[in-house]
């Protein structure tokens, strides 16, 4: 096992922001199913300035997370935010009193939630905003159909400059196309991991469009990753299955960048230490068979 530096791991997004490869995934910092204030509102300010204080500087972030609350947080914690911070939100649902993520796609409710991460947030224009669709039985799957009225929204906030760049989320390749052929994206954030890889074709194309892909559920999400070879890699290699499977995906592709959510300083830690990792090509070879 080798060790490279993150300082070296950077990726430019075409037209966009650069940023460490190594990210933050904010929703762990709302109470239990994402919803209301968390335990310990102390340690959720820690984890994210200790973040920060390790270079990470790309944080993803939701004004339904809570609602609200996490934004809240992340401005407490942060604001008045660097110049050198990118914090990318998504937009296309709400909460409901249950608890519930219905989609909110109307041009209307689309600036209202722009509107709504704007003040939470406490800034003037928001850095990245993805448009997050998908939807299906387990609500995180792709489901096909036309964008083009939501993106279009979203196009307009950015002319209007309420929005810098602008991504897309729980998509699937002509989804993709579809925005492009609107307005230019620098990210796509969909569900991906070492046991789930329906995106492969997409994560290569985009690289050669120079578009960042960010994997949520990079450790699994709501159930942790369990796989025997990946226990058994990291075994061998003396790291944690969690460590192995971020530096997997750090090896996958460049223009993959990592965005693991944690309400634990020390979890944090651990998962910022994996991208000084490298893994050997015979464990990559093993941990490319899983899927
Ligand atoms: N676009 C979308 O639809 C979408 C959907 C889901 C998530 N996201 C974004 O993706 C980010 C990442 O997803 P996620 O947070 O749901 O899942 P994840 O990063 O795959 O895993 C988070 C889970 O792993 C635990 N964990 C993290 N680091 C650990 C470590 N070193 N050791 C042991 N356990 C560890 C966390 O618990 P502890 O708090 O105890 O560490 C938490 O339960 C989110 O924060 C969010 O910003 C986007």
């Amino acid at each position: 096992m080798q060790t490279r530096g993150m300082t070296n791991s950077t990726y430019t997004m075409t037209g966009g922001p650069t940023v460490a490869r190594m990210g933050y995934g904010a929703m762990q910092l709302a109470g239990p199913r994402v919803w209301g204030p968390p335990a310990d509102r102390g340690e959720a300010i820690a984890v994210l300035r200790t973040a920060v204080e390790l270079g990470v500087d790309h944080i993803d972030t939701a004004d339904f997370y809570g609602p609200h609350v996490v934004n809240e947080i992340l401005r407490e914690a942060l604001a008045p935010f660097s110049g050198d911070l990118t914090i990318v939100t998504k937009v296309g649902s709400v909460r409901d009193e249950n608890g519930g993520w219905p989609h909110a796609r109307s041009p209307e409710q689309l600036r209202d939630q722009v509107h709504s991460n704007l003040r939470t947030l406490g800034v003037d224009a928001l850095d990245v905003v993805n448009l997050r669709v998908g939807g299906g039985a387990d609500g995180h799957s792709t489901v096909p159909g036309s964008i083009a009225e939501p993106f279009g929204a979203l196009a307009e906030m950015r002319a209007e400059g309420l929005i810098r760049h602008l991504g897309v989320s729980v998509v699937d390749a002509e989804q993709v196309a579809e925005a492009r052929a609107i307005a230019p994206i620098v990210t796509v954030q969909n569900w991906y991991n070492v046991a789930h890889r329906g995106d492969e074709e997409l994560i290569a194309s985009l690289a050669e469009q120079g578009i960042s892909y960010v994997p949520f559920w990079p450790l699994g999400g709501f159930s942790p990753l369990q796989s025997g070879v990946l226990d058994a890699v990291a075994a061998r290699l003396g790291q944690t299955p969690n460590a192995v499977a971020l530096t997997w995906l750090l090896q996958r592709s460049p223009n993959v960048l990592l965005i693991p959510g944690t309400s634990k300083e020390a979890h944090l830690r651990e998962n910022v230490a994996a991208a000084e990792l490298e893994l050997p090509a015979d464990a990559v070879a093993e941990l490319d068979a899983i899927g």
